[in-house]
């Protein structure tokens, strides 16, 4: 009788014994088959062990690749730091949001150079050239200001920064701009100004401390209101656009924050802003570029033949206003997600509060550029735009200070800082 070792191994290593090979497989087989459920039962605890095994693996490498690329670890934490430490007594420590943006830009070098601490946040979208944005990041770094790559909707990253400092204010000004694009892209207003807008009070609610928050709403909110100069207190149910209605839905979610969290909370509501570093999708910039190359540039007009007016604001004007707010907002009063007593909520208009119409804003721009503008009047199409825009600033100047920068002024060094750098841009 063939031992059991017989049985199970080839006679000589590495020759197989034909007959016996197959009598030996017939047999385990058999055995096998005898054991049917046996089997079965180690299939199942294999692919479970294999599963398990996997999505381990992909927990540890996404988990890796949020650690190493987006937080950066030790050293991404240090640039943090840095960039949040104040260099002045009484300095604030500010986390920007939209930093690689036109006013966050601004604002964030502003802050800077009166010794705060700046940390940027900024997803870099495509909604316009990103290239611009790259550009004011590399400006913001030269003066020392660490711009994080991410989105607001990223709560991890977030709670992450708040860990990382316990920032006093945030700056709010990450949004999807833009009018008509939201006829485009609805989903993109969704994701920034209200997901995000959201995402970003949460973690500030549970933040200890909490900071105060000052945001950008928006002239949109006023919609089709016609009682002009526009007041804080007009009402702002008659959105024009997506964009409009998302603003005017952040001054509701942020009025909840305040009153169930206490969280400081100050909107502004910024009208048609210009400057240096501007937004190419605005009128004054696509204006100017087709103008210098000879382009005709289309120029809307309401019903009636009607002139339509913005009141254009500068960048610098705004700017100061942003700070106005930093400086006055006051605490947040809760921590941990709790509140301990009201805080404020302030609405501001900024704007210039006077209101300059768009063949008015061709003039200045041809008086400057010394060409004239191929003129196409074509009627407003219905696509979320209003036909004017005049902010009354009463309650802005007493509270956050006087300021206001005329566009009608042909030796303003504004407009020639403008146009050198669209003329840079083409
Ligand atoms: N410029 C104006 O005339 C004007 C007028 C009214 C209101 N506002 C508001 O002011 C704020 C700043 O406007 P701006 O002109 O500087 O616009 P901008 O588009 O230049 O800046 C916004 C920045 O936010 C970033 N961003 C957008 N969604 C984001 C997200 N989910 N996560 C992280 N970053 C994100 C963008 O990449 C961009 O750099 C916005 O809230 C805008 O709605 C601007």
């Amino acid at each position: 009788m063939p031992s059991t070792e017989d049985e199970l191994f080839p006679s000589t290593p590495g020759k197989f014994k034909i007959d016996r090979q197959s009598n030996m497989l017939n047999r385990q087989f058999n055995r096998c088959f005898a054991s049917t459920s046996t089997m079965f039962l180690w299939a199942l605890f294999l692919i479970a062990l294999t599963a398990s095994y996997l999505s381990f693996q992909s927990f540890v490498d996404s988990g890796s690749r949020y650690f190493s690329a987006s937080l950066g670890g030790i050293q991404w934490e240090k640039q943090v730091r840095n960039s949040a430490e104040t260099h002045r007594s009484g300095g604030i420590s500010v986390l920007v949001t939209g930093a690689a943006g036109f006013v966050g830009t601004h604002v964030s070098l502003a802050l800077k150079k009166r010794g705060d601490g700046v940390v940027g946040i900024d997803n870099f979208n495509n909604y316009y050239d990103p290239s611009l944005k790259k550009a004011r990041k590399q400006l913001l770094e030269n003066h020392k200001i660490f711009i994080v790559d991410g989105d607001i909707n990223d709560f991890k990253l977030l709670s992450k920064l708040f860990d990382t400092v316990a920032f006093t204010h945030v700056m709010h000004l990450a949004a999807q701009a833009g009018v008509r694009y939201a006829m485009e892209n609805p989903q993109s207003y969704v994701h920034s100004n209200i997901a995000g807008l959201v995402n970003l009070l949460e973690v500030c609610k549970s933040a200890n401390p909490q900071p105060a928050i000052v945001w950008a709403s928006s002239s949109s909110v006023y919609g089709l209101n016609t009682d002009v100069p526009f007041s804080e207190s007009d009402r702002t149910d008659q959105p024009a656009s997506l964009y409009a209605a998302t603003k005017k839905a952040g001054e509701e979610i942020t009025h909840t924050y305040n009153h169930i969290y206490g969280l400081s909370i100050t909107g502004l509501r910024f009208f048609t802003v210009y400057g240096p570093w501007g937004r190419p999708d605005m009128a004054y910039f696509s204006f100017t570029r087709n103008i210098l190359q000879g382009k005709p540039i289309t120029v809307y007009r309401g019903k009636n033949r009607v002139d339509l007016a913005r009141d254009f604001t500068y960048i610098d004007d705004i700017v100061k206003g942003c700070l106005g707010s930093l400086d006055t907002a006051g605490k947040s009063t809760g921590s941990g997600g709790k509140k301990r007593g009201p805080a404020l909520y302030r609405i501001f208009n900024l704007g210039n509060t006077s209101p300059v119409t768009v063949p008015n804003l061709v003039n200045i721009l041809e008086r400057h550029l010394k060409v004239k503008a191929k003129r196409n009047y074509v009627e407003m199409p219905g696509n979320g735009d209003v036909p004017f825009t005049h902010a009354n600033i009463t309650l802005a100047r007493k509270e956050l200070g006087c300021w206001v920068t005329q566009l009608y002024n042909s030796t303003n060094a504004s407009i020639q800082s403008l146009l050198a750098l669209i003329y840079a841009k083409i």
